[in-house]
């Protein structure tokens, strides 16, 4: 189990005119090399990558993705082999952005895969096809999917409501999604009452995230959670992109509390529970805890 990561209360103007509490769980200092959801999604696999005997970690991921990094930088720390599988046969040859650079330092061996044949590979990453074909060229290894959203990741989550003491029907947990593992741990782990709420952070996603999350309930539980919807409207033009909207809404929010926001996601969280409470949303009375889920990145 993780330590407990600090949940820290916020006063702010505009959700307090709207009778809305504010409270910010820190994930992001959860550990510093492998912050925020990522710890909670990582602990799960790495116990049972070396449970069954493996000393590789096999995944995907795009050229600045916080994944890629943490599996790298947790693979070392447990002394277990990475391979990173990234989308972009063009960047092979081009100098490492920062983040690739960082994965390489923590020795993850990256190998560029055209879009198609990333895309292919994730499609059919449960076929057994698919599963021999990576084993066949990177060695016996664990597997993680994009975003290390599987079973094991979204129970890994689940663990993260119980730090949250007294919640209940006031309570809203509140997270980005990427891949929907971190929301379907958390909403799989609330106490009857409680909700969560996602943000999506990729555009167009609608519908893909909701059957994702479902999957891993039906997948990791054999039930599915009726507590949980994803918002569409706060992904700030998509994947990686940041609006000039949510820029300016991240800087002041930033100055008005000290504190530097991750902009692909947690920006968008904060974004969002912001605009809900300003149009009046969410019953006076509510309280909202926003999952930080990443630190913010250069
Ligand atoms: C900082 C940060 N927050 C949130 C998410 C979304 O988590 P998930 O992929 O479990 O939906 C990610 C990764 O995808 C992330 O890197």
């Amino acid at each position: 189990m993780p330590p407990p990561s600090p949940l820290v209360t916020l006063t702010d103007p505009a959700l307090s005119r709207a009778g809305v509490e504010l409270r910010l769980k820190r994930d992001d200092l959860l550990d510093p090399r492998v912050p925020g959801n990522k710890y909670r999604k990582l602990l799960p696999n790495l116990r049972a990558a070396v449970a069954a005997g493996h000393t590789r970690l096999l995944t995907f991921g795009g050229a600045y993705s916080n994944h890629i990094r943490a599996v790298a930088a947790a693979a070392a720390d447990h002394g277990l082999e990475s391979v990173g599988l990234i989308r972009g046969d063009e960047l092979a040859d081009a100098p490492r952005n920062w983040s690739l650079a960082a994965a390489e330092a923590d020795g993850m061996r990256l190998s560029f895969l055209d879009r198609r044949t990333y895309r292919a590979t994730l499609a059919t990453l449960a076929a057994p096809e698919t599963r021999g074909r990576l084993r066949r060229a990177w060695g016996p290894c664990h597997i993680l999917p994009e975003g290390g959203s599987n079973v094991l990741a979204a129970r890994g989550a689940a663990g993260l409501p119980a730090e949250l003491p007294g919640l209940g029907p006031r309570d809203i947990v509140c997270c980005a999604v990427g891949t929907g593992g971190t929301l379907a741990g958390i909403a799989a782990g609330l106490p009857p009452g409680a909700r969560a709420l996602g943000v999506a952070a990729l555009k167009g996603a609608s519908g893909y995230l909701e059957s994702e999350v479902t999957r891993l309930h039906e997948d990791g539980w054999r039930r599915t959670f009726p507590n949980w919807r994803i918002h569409h409207t706060h992904h700030a033009g998509g994947y990686a992109r940041v609006s000039p909207g949510l820029a300016a809404f991240t800087a002041e929010f930033e100055a008005r509390h000290g504190l530097a926001v991750e902009r692909h996601y947690v920006a968008k969280a904060l974004h969002c529970v912001h605009d809900l409470a300003a149009a009046g949303t969410f019953p006076r009375g509510t309280r909202v805890t926003v999952v930080v889920t990443g630190p913010a990145t250069p």
